[in-house]
């Protein structure tokens, strides 16, 4: 097994806190806060998924939708006028309260009603952070529909392979996003609607949001969903085949609500800023679903990313929660800490990471530049909620991903299911059944089946637990990149950049990197007829940009004559990623004979 080991604590070495900021921090009386969750053991020994039920205005037995525990119980309740949604654009800023985004979520129901959307069926967002996007996820749970969501840097074949594998019936997008829907459209039969957010004037072929909203009544009867019908579908990669359509119930909620509340220490008083888009899973389960379970204010930005950007926008906004990634916080560690000076972080209370490891660097810096530790949490699209995170009110150890969640029992298990011990290494695994737990995945029972073995589920990562029951993550089990935090299957890369006229086949890995985590490497032979050269590489760089997706592409190419491969002909990633990083090839001879 060739695993990327990062720069986290290594076995045995003691936590270093040179500066003793955070033994300031949490020793000395400098928790000024009492968290949601006080005592994590009290917690996690009395705990019982169903003693918070009532919380989310549901009884076993009754129908559940997301969208009323999210938006329209605090729509008829004392929060009806409270602030749900801060959104922060180039140059506009906009606030909806509950009662508004209930009533918006309505009209969208109805409009989606109009045109035939039914219960299960898949609509799909392909649009950029704007507050329509919290209007439509709503209005589509409503109409009892499932929501999906597609990342703004996915090119037409991406959009392609989902939507149309998922057999989406709508897809609600913007203008400049539009030309990538109609660039497959005929490839995705199943898809009727075009629903386009913002343009200037309804474009041929496809549906106004603005002119629909404006006719559609503000009453609507919600769906009465079960807690296992369908909610939320995103498609995420593994390391063969195309991406695959993660399926999460109603029911996810009941998790999604109760981390906001007991990690993220997440209040109704809270401004929160989540940075993560709403086309991956963080920027659903804790961008829109659990801190309005909460009944928290979410801060939407909508701009791109520059430390003075981000600075301002924490000071300005008097953020009090912030849930961001490890190459973000590697980027403003980038800039040097003498520019925090400039800004006033007192607001912030509790700072989140989430997506790659958080290596013990980062949570120094954090300690330096905002005067708190950065919580790690550790989840999964298919887990649908976090799994193993780090508690306001427990003791961090710099780059371990902390303890499982109340009501979770995690593992370290051996390749045939067998649980392992203390400071064993092995792979990641929780005991099934959770709430936020995915349900299936589309048309794909077999995969689904897949992730199962001897009562474990198993989560494709390798780690290890402390005697203290700490994890601590070593690195994926499987070839999936994590490049800026963000999932990128092999696969997809490689069907890339093979259409492409040069290339004849392609092996494609991630390789580690100081700032992104990964970065995307391929190794290319050549067709006849094709020599290598820096224009060549620029110009399949920019094919599988403009075809697959902006951030999948890869930034490092190596022409090689040839590529290694088992006998059945499939390459052998770990061979490249190996050689890659100067590590042993090892063992070869099963793969071999595959
Ligand atoms: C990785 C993101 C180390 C891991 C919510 C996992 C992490 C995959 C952490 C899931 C963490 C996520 N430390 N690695 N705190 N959090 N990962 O589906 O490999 O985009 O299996 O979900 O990201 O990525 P996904």
């Amino acid at each position: 097994m060739i695993i990327t080991v990062y720069p986290i604590q290594k076995k045995g070495e003691k936590m270093v806190d040179a500066n003793h900021k955070y033994d300031v921090y949490m020793k000395k009386g400098k928790l000024k806060f009492t968290p949601n969750m006080p005592d994590y053991d009290k917690a996690y020994k009395g705990f019982k998924w169903e003693d918070h039920y009532k919380e989310l205005d549901w009884a076993p037995g009754k129908p559940l939708n997301v969208a009323h525990v999210a938006v329209e119980r605090h729509a008829l309740g004392p929060n009806a006028n409270k602030t749900a949604l801060i959104y922060v654009g180039e140059n506009t800023e906009q606030r909806l309260t509950y009662k508004e985004l209930h009533l918006l979520s309505n009209k969208f129901a109805n409009v989606l009603k109009k045109y035939g959307i039914k219960k299960g069926d898949r609509v799909f967002l392909f649009i950029s952070r704007v507050p329509a996007v919290y209007v439509a996820f709503l209005g589509i749970l409503k109409a009892g529909a499932v929501a999906s969501t597609l990342f703004g840097a996915f090119g037409p074949q991406a959009v392609k392979d989902r939507v149309g594998d998922a057999e989406g019936i709508m897809v609600i997008t913007n203008a400049t996003l539009k030309d990538r829907v109609d660039a497959v459209r005929p490839e995705m039969p199943a898809l009727k609607h075009v629903l386009v957010v913002g343009a200037k004037e309804q474009m041929p072929g496809t549906i106004s949001y603005e002119k629909e909203m404006e006719a559609a009544s503000n009453k609507f009867t919600m769906e009465q969903t079960q807690p296992e019908d369908p909610c939320f579908m995103l498609y995420t990669s593994g390391t063969t085949g195309h991406p695959k359509g993660v399926i999460h119930a109603h029911m996810a909620i009941l998790q999604e609500y109760m981390t906001s509340k007991w990690v993220l220490d997440l209040r109704p008083e809270d401004i929160y800023w989540c940075t993560a888009d709403h086309g991956w899973v963080t920027g659903i389960a804790y961008g829109i679903l659990g801190p309005l379970a909460v009944g928290t204010t979410i801060l939407l930005y909508e701009g791109r990313f520059s430390a003075d950007a981000w600075y301002s926008t924490l000071q300005k906004y008097k953020i009090t929660v912030w849930y961001t990634a490890p190459t973000a916080i590697r980027m403003l560690m980038k800039e040097g800490k003498d520019i925090t000076k400039k800004y006033d972080f007192s607001t912030l209370r509790s700072i989140y990471s989430v997506g790659e490891p958080l290596n013990p660097e980062a949570i120094r810096e954090g300690l330096d530049m905002f005067g708190l530790p950065f919580h790690d949490t550790w989840w999964q699209t298919e887990t649908g909620a976090m799994m193993i995170t780090n508690y306001p009110c427990m003791d961090i150890r710099f780059g371990s991903m902390g303890k499982p969640f109340p009501g979770l029992a995690a593992g370290i298990i051996d390749d045939n299911g067998k649980e392992l011990g203390p400071n064993e290494e092995g792979n990641l695994a929780l005991r099934p059944g959770w709430p936020a737990m995915m349900r299936t995945i589309w048309k794909n029972k077999e995969k689904y089946d897949s992730y199962f073995k001897n009562g474990w589920y198993t989560a494709g990562d390798k780690a290890w637990k402390d005697k203290d029951g700490y994890f601590w993550f070593i690195g994926r089990a499987d070839d999936v990149i994590k490049t800026s935090g963000e999932r990128v299957g092999p696969f997809e890369v490689e069907s890339a950049l093979i259409d492409h006229p040069a290339v004849a086949e392609a092996g494609v890995i991630g390789k580690p990197d100081p700032v992104r985590g990964e970065i995307i490497k391929a190794f290319i032979t050549l067709k006849k007829g094709f020599a290598p050269s820096d224009k060549l590489k620029e110009e399949i760089q920019q094919f599988v940009k403009k075809r697959m997706a902006a951030h999948a592409f890869p930034r490092e190419i190596d022409f090689v004559d040839s590529l290694p491969k088992t006998r059945s002909g499939k390459i052998m990633r770990r061979v490249l990623k190996a050689k890659e990083l100067g590590q042993p090839i090892g063992d070869t001879s099963t793969l071999e004979n595959d």
